[in-house]
């Protein structure tokens, strides 16, 4: 089997990419991928790389030396930083990805790609927000988002590719933080809850947004890596999600285990725009029927299982 390379493998979603790949094809057939170093490195790690996504060269070196024929190109910065950085967040997102299927195509390898629901934007429909539908997002991780979809079609119809991807939601974990995305409040309340009993979320109190937990989202990957090629009529940006909340409704589950805990509001101008501009729910029933997409935590099982393991990590009873 050729081997896997992960970029931004120590971003939120890399950092449980990584173990749950390595856990099915063997760890020295992952290569983990950033621009910085790991923290430490267990017996159970896999080989680490550093690639910068933006110089071609780093990619196309990993990728030669390690015959790689799959790539889960996750490096990317996240809504609210890329609004505060526009011209980082086109270098990164835009530049990273175009060299990723730049070298994809020299060495014909496999590409994933990760959308979002910022790729949508105010005039688009918001409520169960179909497969395809208007999109013209506002912030540039939007812009960077639709074109990277448009261009990993481009790359499947032009080169023969093998792009796929996902629009996620917020999604929720426990290892590592996500940072600088506009739906990080649904991961700090968790923190915050078992720290202190009380949060201050940067979101209005009915701020409708979809998520899903990280387990879901790595399960969601995979999946639609191995799915069979001829089953996928879209191939890239399939909408998928799992639960809908705001922070209201995240708050009151959060109550039904720790009884005294209390939000507050202090409305973040710049991520409740962004969060405005982005569709209430999306249907995600093009990845139900072409590679049978079924998520496993609603809000009730992700909320008892983030409590239990975040209990566990910062060592409170
Ligand atoms: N979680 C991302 C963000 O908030 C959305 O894809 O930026």
């Amino acid at each position: 089997m050729r081997r896997i390379l992960v970029t931004g493998a120590l971003g939120q979603i890399g950092s449980e990419l990584v173990p749950a790949l390595r856990e099915r094809y063997g760890a020295d057939q992952v290569i983990a991928s950033d621009i910085r170093m790991p923290a430490q490195t267990g017996s159970s790690d896999g080989p680490f790389e550093y690639v910068d996504c933006t110089v071609k060269r780093t990619i196309d070196e990993v990728l030669r030396r390690y015959d790689v024929g799959t790539i889960y190109h996750l490096a990317s910065l996240l809504s609210a930083t890329a609004e505060e950085k526009p011209h980082a967040a086109w270098d990164i997102n835009m530049g990273g990805l175009y060299r990723v299927l730049e070298v994809a195509r020299e060495s014909r390898s496999a590409v994933f790609f990760p959308s979002s629901i910022g790729a949508f934007g105010p005039n688009t429909p918001k409520d169960r927000t179909p497969q395809d539908t208007l999109q013209r997002p506002t912030t540039m991780y939007g812009v960077t988002k639709v074109a990277g979809e448009l261009l990993c079609d481009y790359y499947h119809r032009r080169f023969g590719l093998d792009t796929r991807g996902l629009r996620y939601p917020g999604i929720i974990s426990y290892v590592a933080p996500p940072g600088g995305g506009t739906t990080d409040y649904a991961v700090e309340i968790f923190y915050e809850a078992i720290r202190n009993r009380r949060y201050t979320c940067f979101l209005g109190p009915d701020t409708c947004l979809d998520m899903m937990y990280m387990p879901d989202a790595v399960k969601a990957a995979i999946d639609l890596m191995t799915a069979d090629p001829r089953q996928l009529l879209h191939r890239n940006a399939f909408n998928v999600t799992a639960v809908n909340f705001t922070p209201e409704q995240l708050a009151a589950e959060i109550r039904k285990h720790i009884p005294e805990f209390t939000i507050e509001y202090e409305v973040d101008p710049v991520r409740q725009a962004i969060a405005d501009s982005w569709p209430n729910s999306l249907d995600d029933g093009a990845a139900r029927e072409q590679w049978g997409w079924q998520p496993e935590y609603d809000l009730e099982s992700l909320t008892q299982d983030m409590l239990a393991n975040l209990r566990k990590k910062l060592r409170v009873g």
